[in-house]
């Protein structure tokens, strides 16, 4: 009897071929070696500027449970509703792959009690965060961040100095034209009135706002303010703005920050639309966006205010600020501008060998250079001398030392200087230290100053 085909019910069954796939998930990527210099270059300017700034490192786990992020970021935010990667472990945990950096941050700081640690407690924290978004340029679902959190002091010169950091920051990566966007959204208390202005706004325009927004009116109507249809941008431009809801507290706190921003002579420009997609915030909020992304709503980095989050998830009445930057964009933008990636430090000196024995001995003699510190290059699977001395002249070594048969059998090494040309015969136990003093340490990272 011929078996009945292609009845979906039975296409529903099928079970999924089991076979191999050489492919990274969609918004996944791999980060090769040819771009590592860029990514390197981002790590070691955040590591230095997380010292100078006395961030200290904190790195939490990747997973967490679930209602750890919910709770913070918010139940009505596109982070929570639509792309959190939730699972059951075996045990039955509802756990989550972290969808940003702070909500563990904060986690971390009442679980080991570091509110009794001297004020401002900061943080510095960096890896990969999660969101299943719909990948396009510059979102994916995996992306890196470096992220900033100072925990215990409201004054607003810290968030004057957390802002001039994430700026001090995208400078230093050599992006020099991106635009820091500022905001107030108020605090609870001003922000409950200026979300019923708000709403009632919306209310009386909703059937000129795209499907989300709509739903949105009801679930979180601040993000309105910051859609990209341009329907919607067309109501938000008219609708009334925090900055002319706050209290008397957020006002001020405002109007001080502003103050030192301009005492620092940092540019920046007041968003009265940007409202973030995280629901912690207070007060501040601000975003960087590079000039090749401006409009089409892509941001460098952002962050904010969260003067409430600590005291929601249990700890002490704590306020805070931080802000993160996404490291995918920041590489995109550093290409996009021709800033300069990092520029390993290259090897001083290359170690050539000839001959069975001489190759055995060589080993040995490379891991003592390496002991002593001295970066050595070689070409070991390289039988001829004279395409090993191609090597070393093509990554530019000051000296060469020739290891042949005759030097293993004498104890000698030969020395030679690659710019001259002139060659040495020096005994083997005097080597290193010869080597150390012809040599200048030179481990210089070139950063961009202005
Ligand atoms: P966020 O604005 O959601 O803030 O993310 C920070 C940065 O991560 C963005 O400005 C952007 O550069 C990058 N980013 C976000 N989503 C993606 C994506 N799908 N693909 C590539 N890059 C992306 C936060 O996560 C807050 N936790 C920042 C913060 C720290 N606020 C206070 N402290």
């Amino acid at each position: 009897m011929p078996i009945k085909k292609n009845s979906k019910k039975s296409k529903a069954e099928k079970p999924k071929e089991d076979s191999l796939v050489l492919q990274t998930l969609r918004g996944m990527k791999d980060v090769l070696p040819i771009d590592q210099p860029y990514w390197e270059q981002v790590r070691r300017i955040s590591e230095r500027l997380a010292r100078d700034y006395e961030f200290s490192r904190l790195d939490t786990p990747i997973v967490e449970f679930a209602n750890l992020f919910s709770r913070s970021i918010g139940e009505g935010t596109d982070i929570v509703e639509k792309e959190m990667y939730t699972f059951l472990t075996r045990g039955a945990d509802k756990v989550a792959l972290r969808p940003e950096l702070t909500a563990g941050n904060c986690r971390s700081y009442i679980q080991h009690g570091m509110n009794l640690l001297p004020k401002p407690v900061k943080f510095f924290s960096t890896g990969p965060v999660y969101r299943y978004d719909r990948p396009q340029e510059g979102r994916y679902r995996e992306h890196y961040q470096v992220n900033f959190d100072a925990f215990g002091e409201q004054d607003p010169i810290l968030d004057a100095q957390i802002i001039q950091l994430a700026h001090r920051l995208v400078q230093t990566f050599g992006i020099k034209t991106a635009q820091m966007q500022i905001n107030s959204i108020g605090c609870q208390i001003c922000r409950k009135d200026y979300k019923e202005l708000l709403v009632n706004y919306l209310d009386s325009k909703k059937t000129k706002l795209c499907q989300d927004c709509r739903r949105r009116i009801e679930t979180n109507p601040l993000r309105v303010l910051d859609c990209k249809e341009d329907k919607c941008s067309q109501v938000a431009a008219l609708a009334p703005q925090s900055v002319d809801h706050l209290c008397e507290d957020c006002r001020n706190h405002f109007k001080t920050l502003l103050e030192y921003l301009d005492e620092l002579d940092l540019p920046y420009i007041i968003n009265p639309h940007l409202v973030r997609g995280l629901d912690y915030y207070t007060k501040t909020v601000f975003e960087i966006l590079s000039s090749a992304e401006e409009g089409k709503g892509l941001s460098l980095g952002g962050g904010g205010r969260y003067d409430k989050l600590i005291k929601i998830m249990g700890g002490e009445d704590t306020p805070a600020i931080g802000f993160a930057i996404g490291v995918e964009r920041i590489v995109a933008e550093m290409k996009r501008v021709q800033a300069k990636p990092y520029k390993a430090p290259r090897p001083k000196v290359f170690l050539a060998q000839l001959g069975n024995l001489a190759k055995k001995k060589s080993l040995k003699l490379f891991s003592e250079l390496e002991k002593n510190g001295i970066f050595t290059a070689e070409s070991f699977g390289r039988g001829s001398l004279k395409s090993q001395l191609k090597v070393a002249n093509r990554l530019k070594v000051e000296f060469t030392l020739i290891l042949g048969q005759k030097e293993t059998l004498d104890g000698t090494v030969i020395v030679k200087n690659m710019a001259t040309g002139a060659q040495e015969t020096v005994s083997a136990d005097k080597l290193i230290d010869l080597v150390k003093k012809k040599i200048k340490a030179d481990n210089v990272v070139v950063y961009h100053n202005n």
